[in-house]
């Protein structure tokens, strides 16, 4: 289409290296998943029943990267029409399936849409489908009820308060999960939770000047936010360049779920935030207040996470050139990706460098981390698969 022939070269490439990487890392993973890679370049792993939980006072996210593995081997094999892409991913998501009943985090949403609802729009098998929408059932039922509006408590068991209260902006891309399930079952109740999900987001979680709280406290009697605070953040009033990228992706997919302009007006405002503070190379620093700018770790996750979707606002957009516009940028998001942050050597497996999962924690600093190569494929899927791991979206109605 618009794509010139050197970036879908180099898009194409990116696929097959993903191609090459999976299979060959298949054999040693035995029941685990990848999900950061150590300084040596080799993945880190976790089996896929780890789910997340407090240890005392700390919370530990658990495993909830498996599924962006299952959507690496799925796109291998919409990338090379090989058989045996699709024979391994349906395996390991025999692995995953058990996560559906996981009733203590909102990460269910990033477990089960990349892997069993594209499973289910690349090979039609309702058994993929049904894993998804029991997932999807278990995150609508984190839906807590105040008199503001409704909210999915993002971490812990609903009858732990720490739990109830607490919000991610994280759980904005958990959503599509709820929109897919509401037209699969053909229950309106779906979309209805992930949509007062937004709205209350958009409330507690958006500063005035478009930034974004990485997590919320509500006070559960009236509704208001307790506190904004960060898990992943430089601090708690700082601006996490990967939870504005979860905020854009999850309004994006809002306004096409609902088809309501307001959602991608307020998505074209988070994005505007994002390109003014990450500037001309495209990849932000992992938070965009860290004092220690310019020698502060990058996080290409994030460039992945917001190229995927500014590909969707771009479809999505009733005004031609500012869609045109947001689909530009997306691509050369993707360029610059791959022609300076792809790992093309064999002893680094993951796909992108320089990750950064948690700084605070020292966790996956400076790494390929396992959602951002899901998003950087997701998204360059979008770009030379159009529709092939999941719909295109449709343009709204302005
Ligand atoms: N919990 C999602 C993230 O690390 O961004």
């Amino acid at each position: 289409m618009d794509l010139e022939p050197t970036a879908q070269n180099a898009f194409l490439q990116a696929l097959d290296l993903c191609a090459r990487k999976v299979l060959a890392d298949e054999p040693a993973l035995g029941i685990n998943f990848p999900y950061v890679t150590s300084p040596s370049g080799a993945w880190k792993v976790l089996p896929a029943s780890v789910s997340a939980g407090y240890s005392g006072a700390n919370w530990s996210h658990g495993n909830w990267f498996c599924g962006f593995w299952v959507a690496l081997l799925l796109v291998s094999y919409l990338r090379t029409g090989d058989r045996k892409y699709l024979d391994i991913a349906t395996q390991r998501l025999l692995l995953v399936a058990p996560r559906a009943a996981d009733g203590n985090t909102h990460d269910i949403g990033f477990i089960f849409y990349p892997s069993a609802v594209a499973a289910y729009h690349i090979t039609g098998d309702s058994a993929h489908a049904e894993i998804a929408a029991k997932a999807a059932d278990r995150l609508r039922r984190r839906l807590i009820m105040t008199p503001q509006g409704s909210y999915i408590s993002a971490w812990g068991p609903l009858d732990d308060l720490r739990g109830r209260r607490s919000s991610a902006i994280d759980t904005m891309a958990n959503l599509p999960l709820l929109y897919w399930a509401a037209q699969y079952r053909d229950d309106a109740s779906f979309t209805l939770a992930a949509e007062a999900h937004a709205l209350m987001t958009q409330k507690a979680f958006i500063r005035p000047d478009n930034s974004t709280y990485h997590a919320v406290e509500y006070d559960l009697a009236t509704g208001s936010r307790d506190r904004g605070f960060t898990f992943q953040g430089y601090a708690d009033e700082s601006a996490w360049s990967r939870g504005q990228a979860w905020a854009i992706y999850g309004y994006v997919r809002t306004a096409e779920a609902t088809g309501k302009r307001s959602y991608l007006d307020l998505a074209e405002r988070l994005a505007d935030y994002y390109v003014a503070r990450t500037g001309p190379t495209l990849v932000p620093f992992w938070d965009f207040d860290d004092p220690s700018i310019p020698n502060a770790p990058l996080d290409t996750s994030t460039a992945a996470i917001v190229a995927s979707a500014l590909l969707d606002m771009g479809a999505l957009h009733p005004d031609v050139q500012k869609g045109a516009r947001w689909r530009q940028h997306a691509l050369d998001i993707l360029t610059e990706l791959c022609k300076h942050h792809l790992a093309t050597e064999d002893a680094h497996r993951g796909l992108l460098r320089h990750g950064c999962y948690s700084r605070p924690h020292d966790e996956g600093v400076d790494s390929a981390v396992m959602f951002g190569d899901f998003f950087f494929v997701e998204a360059l899927c979008s770009a030379v698969l159009p529709g092939k791991l999941r719909a295109v979206p449709k343009v709204l109605v302005s």
